[in-house]
């Protein structure tokens, strides 16, 4: 640390010393490039009470009075798992990103932890034979999921772990809910989801993150884990989860796409900001401990709106599609991926995301090491 230190502030003290000296000899050069102007560039030059572009001379400067900082400790890692040994399946859509079984599994989060990322966030792929119009696999305790969880905290017990509460990769019909004539029935999907949580909850989930956009859930899913005594699994709401065209590439990876329609009447309209100040009320009142805006990039005014009316942990989504986008153009040689990467979670802390959710977790631990 202290060799850092040292090191930072001889750079420091020898950019002074370089700036101090070319500073001359550019007055002296204007006139001979501008005659005309050389009066009014001495007045500017002399006459500037603030100068932003004093923090900005140096790495160390502008590090010691830097508003936002990414910092690995931020993150939550989303990570896909399938059924099977040995094998990891890249997501065509997400370049770096696989479906792992079990196995293969443990030993990337093992990686992640010791990368410093504390958090993770599991999806399960489904075999089409076990999907069912009611989700009924989501709440096997023998299930892929409940499984996961119990390896994971035999093997690496620290790490948090979070599980996704929705029945879309369980559901014949691709949808969150139950179908009903074309339309998704609510409460009889929150019944189904309270199973789900409590099957999570006993397999040793940290937290159950409702991704489903059903009314009432959020209470219905506190109020079954009390009464169960789970008080200390903690509840992650999606609670502003707009209907998006950024999911795509996450679909693909669950094979999860809705076979009819969209998921318009239960996801929010992109329209509506007031919208997402009612779910994030309903949300806080019906037991949440931390609310999630979904997708991240396209709703930073959200972020940045809910931060004002509670004091509740926000979490982001950067989701499949923001990867894919940054991905697409990065492989291109279009955009620098590292920066670019760097600069995208950082305007989501910005806006006040507390934590964010992001499949590039593991390259920006790499980096910021
Ligand atoms: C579904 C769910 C989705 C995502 C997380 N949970 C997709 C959807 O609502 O269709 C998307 C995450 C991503 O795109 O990265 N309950």
């Amino acid at each position: 640390m202290t060799e850092v230190l040292a090191d930072s502030s001889k750079a420091l003290f020898n950019e002074g010393l370089s700036h101090g000296a070319s500073e001359a000899p550019e007055l002296l050069e204007a006139p001979e490039l501008f005659p005309e102007t050389t009066e009014k560039l001495e007045l500017l030059t002399t006459s500037l009470p603030q100068r932003p572009r004093r923090l900005r001379r140096t790495e160390t400067l502008r590090r010691l009075v830097r508003e936002t900082n990414l910092q690995i400790s931020d993150l939550i890692y989303p990570l896909f798992v399938m059924e099977g040994e040995n094998q990891k399946i890249e997501i065509a859509s997400m370049p770096g990103c696989y479906r792992y079984t079990l196995d293969l599994l443990l030993g990337e989060i093992q990686q992640a932890y010791e990368l410093g990322i504390g958090a993770i966030a599991l999806f399960p792929l489904i075999s089409e034979t076990q999907k069912d119009n009611a989700g009924t696999e989501s709440s096997n305790p023998q299930g892929l999921i409940p499984r996961t969880v119990q390896a994971i905290k035999q093997t690496i017990p620290e790490i948090l772990v979070i599980t996704d509460v929705a029945l879309d990769p369980y559901s014949s019909e691709g949808h969150d809910g139950i179908v009903e004539d074309g339309k998704i029935l609510n409460d009889e999907t929150v019944a189904v989801l309270v199973k789900q949580a409590l099957t999570q909850a006993a397999a040793g989930t940290d937290f159950v993150a409702p991704s489903d956009m059903m009314d009432g859930r959020i209470g219905a899913i506190r109020k079954a884990l009390d009464a169960a005594g789970w008080i200390n699994v903690g509840i992650l709401a999606y609670s502003a989860k707009y209907a998006s065209g950024y999911y795509g590439p996450f679909r693909d990876a669950l094979d999860s796409a809705p076979k009819f329609g969209d998921k318009q009447t239960y996801q929010m309209d992109s329209g509506n900001s007031r919208e997402a100040l009612k779910e994030i009320e309903l949300d806080i009142a019906e037991g949440a401990d931390i609310l999630m805006v979904k997708p991240a990039l396209a709703y930073l005014d959200i972020i940045w709106r809910i931060k004002q009316c509670t004091n509740l942990p926000i979490a982001a989504y950067n989701v499949s599609g923001e990867y894919a986008m940054i991905k697409a153009a990065a492989a291109q040689g279009w955009i620098d991926e590292k920066q670019v990467i760097l600069e995208t979670l950082t305007s989501m802390k910005r806006a006040g995301a507390d934590l964010i959710l992001t499949y590039f977790a593991k390259e920006v631990a790499l980096i910021l090491q």
